[in-house]
């Protein structure tokens, strides 16, 4: 079987590393050789800085994208298009037997469109299409503003195996008419990603080089980064485009930081969007800007702005977090895993999991409510639950469901 693994943007490299490694895993011992799960990693090129995106590869130790489709930024409809004219001939001329598709961004979207609509015909005449496989399917906002809303109801809807990490999303799913056959619970790649990598975080750096902790002392080695004090400090990421687009909103949300950040240093690693509404608000001259080696200049107070940091940074700066405030949906899933509590500036969540066995809240984008959930949050006793099948075992699931249906195909989804 010929697998695509479709990644575009920020969020979808850590979901496939996952899936990656379930099938390097699975072909090291399967049997017969010709069970083996073949696949290519297709980037979109949505996200195409090093920050973004080149570093991900790196810490993940993901393969080499086999095609780099070097879509890049514009509009919403100039984007998903340009991603979808640059994936068919790549579909046409590899003719896989699935296409994987992740998460909620326009590359999901697109790949997912092109994919369910292309056929192959095979030599004995008979023509057959790809399965489209969305993993992460079945989350739900219940807010059409979103850009991502958009692109899971109509990811869903194309896709022949979807695969779930929370009960809710199984709910939602069978509500809107999809067959419970094509619906797997498998848990989450995003947690299988983090605890594979948690260990490797723990030797990041990142936090002496931001000055909130003391070097280890370099004789003896015997210093590792969680046996030194760290100063308490709290994480910001904001890229909604209703968070930080609208200067009104943004500028409550800067407030709300600002007072916070009075009294608990924030660390702010800016996503492009951000930084660029910061410049254009004429707000950035509020917060601090780290540059190259720049440290915390005062362990007491301060909203501190740097650039994106690389996965096992980041995993290692929000594991010693007092407190998270974002707007991310991945961030709401990986503080629950790690237990450190998190303050979601939104109304809404696609992952309520996070909310009712998490350490998630939702506050909303005011700066008073802001304030009081952050406050609430740092006294409140952290209690975290693991949400089912969170174990660090997705991958291995989803490559499972892909094996069996392997088998039993040569398969059902040839069009007449
Ligand atoms: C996208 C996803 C969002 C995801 C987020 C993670 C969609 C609809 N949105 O939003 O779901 O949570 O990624 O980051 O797919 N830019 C750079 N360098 C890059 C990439 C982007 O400077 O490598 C700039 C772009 O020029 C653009 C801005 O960042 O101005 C936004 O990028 P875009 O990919 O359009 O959407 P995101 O806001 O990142």
């Amino acid at each position: 079987m010929k697998l695509l693994l479709v990644a575009g943007a920020r969020p979808n490299f850590m979901k496939i590393a996952s899936i990656v490694e379930a099938i390097d895993s699975h072909n090291l011992t399967v049997q017969p050789a010709g069970n083996r799960l073949d696949y290519l990693v297709v980037h979109t090129g949505q996200h195409y800085d090093e920050r973004m995106a080149g570093t991900f590869f790196r810490d993940l130790k993901l393969p080499r994208p086999a095609v780099n489709l070097e879509v890049g930024s514009g509009s919403h409809a100039v984007q998903t298009a340009e991603i979808m004219k640059r994936f068919e001939p790549v579909l046409e001329k590899e003719r896989p037997d699935a296409v994987v598709v992740v998460g909620d961004v326009n590359s999901t979207i697109a790949c997912a469109l092109v994919a369910s609509k292309v056929t192959f015909k095979e030599s004995t005449g008979i023509t057959r299409r790809p399965l489209v496989v969305h993993v992460e399917a079945g989350l739900r906002s219940r807010d059409r503003s979103m850009p991502e809303e958009t692109n899971r109801i109509l990811t869903d809807a194309l896709a022949d195996l979807l695969f779930v990490t929370e009960r809710d999303a199984v709910r939602n799913l069978l509500r809107e008419g999809v067959p419970r056959r094509r619906i797997h619970m498998v848990g989450n790649t995003m947690v299988d990603t983090l605890l594979r990598h948690r260990a490797r975080a723990e030797q990041s750096n990142v936090l002496e080089r931001l000055g909130l902790q003391a070097a280890a002392p370099s004789q003896t080695g015997t210093a590792r980064g969680r046996d030194r004090a760290v100063a308490p400090y709290g994480v910001v990421t904001l890229h909604r485009p209703s968070n930080v687009d609208d200067p009104a909103v943004f500028r409550g949300i800067l407030k709300a930081l600002l007072t916070i950040g009075r009294t608990l240093p924030l660390v702010f690693p800016i996503h492009p969007r951000t930084m660029a509404r910061l410049n254009e608000f004429g707000l950035l001259s509020q917060c601090r800007l780290l540059h190259g080696d720049d440290r915390i200049e005062n362990l007491t107070e301060g909203l501190y702005c740097l650039d994106p940091l690389g996965y096992l940074d980041f995993l290692r700066l929000l594991s010693c977090a007092k407190i998270v405030l974002t707007d991310s949906g991945g961030i709401q899933e990986e503080t629950t895993v790690l237990g450190v509590p998190c303050v979601t500036l939104r109304e809404n969540t696609e992952r309520p999991v996070t909310v009712t066995e998490g350490t998630n809240v939702l506050c909303g984008m005011s700066a008073a409510k802001i304030l009081k959930a952050a406050t609430t949050k740092l006294r409140e006793p952290v209690r975290p639950r693991a949400p089912k099948f969170w174990d660090g075992r997705a991958g291995e699931r989803i490559v499972n469901v892909l094996q069996a249906r392997m088998l039993d195909r040569q398969h059902a989804y040839s069009r007449t």
